[in-house]
């Protein structure tokens, strides 16, 4: 299952993925993108299993309602959940539950899919979770109430996002070992990728020049179809450890195979997850709930 797959990173993961065998959910906001998005999968690999689901992470109960379909779909077994969908360099903007745009697509959301999926990703041996970031949250900072900024900066909210997205990972290895759980989390990095991220709303919102700046930079960056390469290592890779980071292994982590690589310290910093976490569950009507334990069957000694 993968967030933001209609385009982009998250569309050449789908494509990566069902050639390798996998069955594909394909989750984005808008139903007919997500269905022409799981058309091309077919198109491009034969025997592919691919189907969309709608999903707007800046919308909790819409969110909530996707991790039903999601599981059902799934069979109520989810190996993978590939948390890629994101927003970039929006002008100020408040999801449909209040929060600062960049902080409620891009981690709250994914943060209360995570939690919702759970019983379906814990329904198999050893689920996965990658939650993906960038090379740019060496610019993100952990403030205390990042769903609603004193300050607005379009590009800081960025990086403060993908700050975020290493800080759940870890929050999600602590939660799971403390809970026993065979549940590993990891993160991704892709590099700078070909994609109109944050270009097209910037030339939507009249920032027609830096949205041909950027732009220009983009189109000499990696595809998407190599940069989701390192997504699908982060997804699949069984000697990658939970918390490990992976990106591209050329100059300055742009692009390249993927490898393991250096996040910032304070995107580990314990008392950093620890209040993401629970400013998450607070906000997210706590979606992380530990399994009830299971009963002990007639048979079972004590
Ligand atoms: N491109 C880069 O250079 C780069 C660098 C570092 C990290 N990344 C990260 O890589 C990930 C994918 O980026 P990309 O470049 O592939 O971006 P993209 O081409 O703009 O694709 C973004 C995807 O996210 C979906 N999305 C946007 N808002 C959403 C919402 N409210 N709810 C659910 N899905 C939503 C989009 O769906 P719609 O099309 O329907 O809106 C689309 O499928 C992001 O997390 C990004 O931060 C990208």
């Amino acid at each position: 299952m993968i967030t933001g797959s209609s385009r982009g990173i998250g569309a050449a993961a789908a494509q990566h993925l069902a050639r390798c065998g996998a069955h594909v959910i394909i989750a984005c906001p808008s139903a007919e993108e997500g269905r022409s998005a799981a058309d091309a999968v077919r198109r491009q690999v034969a025997s592919a299993r691919a189907e969309s689901v709608v999903c707007d992470l800046g919308d909790l109960a819409q969110v909530h309602e996707a991790a039903e379909r999601i599981t059902a779909l799934a069979g109520r077994r989810l190996h993978l959940l590939i948390n890629n969908a994101g927003v970039a360099a929006l002008p100020p903007t408040r999801s449909a539950d209040g929060f600062e745009m960049h902080f409620a697509v891009n981690h709250l959301g994914h943060f209360a899919l995570t939690g919702r999926l759970l019983p379906a990703l814990l329904n198999t041996p050893r689920p996965r979770v990658v939650n993906v970031s960038s090379v740019l949250h060496w610019l993100g900072r952990n403030g205390a109430r990042p769903h609603e900024p004193q300050r607005y900066h379009r590009w800081q909210a960025y990086f403060d996002s993908k700050l975020a997205a290493l800080l759940f990972t870890h929050g999600l290895v602590t939660w799971a070992r403390a809970h026993r759980l065979p549940l590993g989390a990891v993160t991704a990095h892709p590099g700078l990728v070909d994609t109109t991220l944050a270009s097209r709303v910037l030339h939507t919102t009249g920032r027609k020049a830096e949205a041909r700046l950027l732009r220009g930079l983009q189109t000499r960056w990696a595809s998407p179809a190599a940069a989701a390469w390192t997504l699908v290592r982060a997804a699949t890779d069984p000697h990658i450890s939970a918390g490990e980071f992976l990106g591209p292994g050329g100059r300055w982590e742009c692009s390249g195979p993927p490898v393991r690589v250096r996040a910032a310290r304070r995107a580990s910093d314990a008392q950093a997850v620890q209040g993401l976490w629970d400013l998450s569950q607070e906000l997210a009507d706590h979606p992380f709930r530990p399994p009830a334990p299971t009963a002990p069957s007639p048979t079972t000694r004590p």
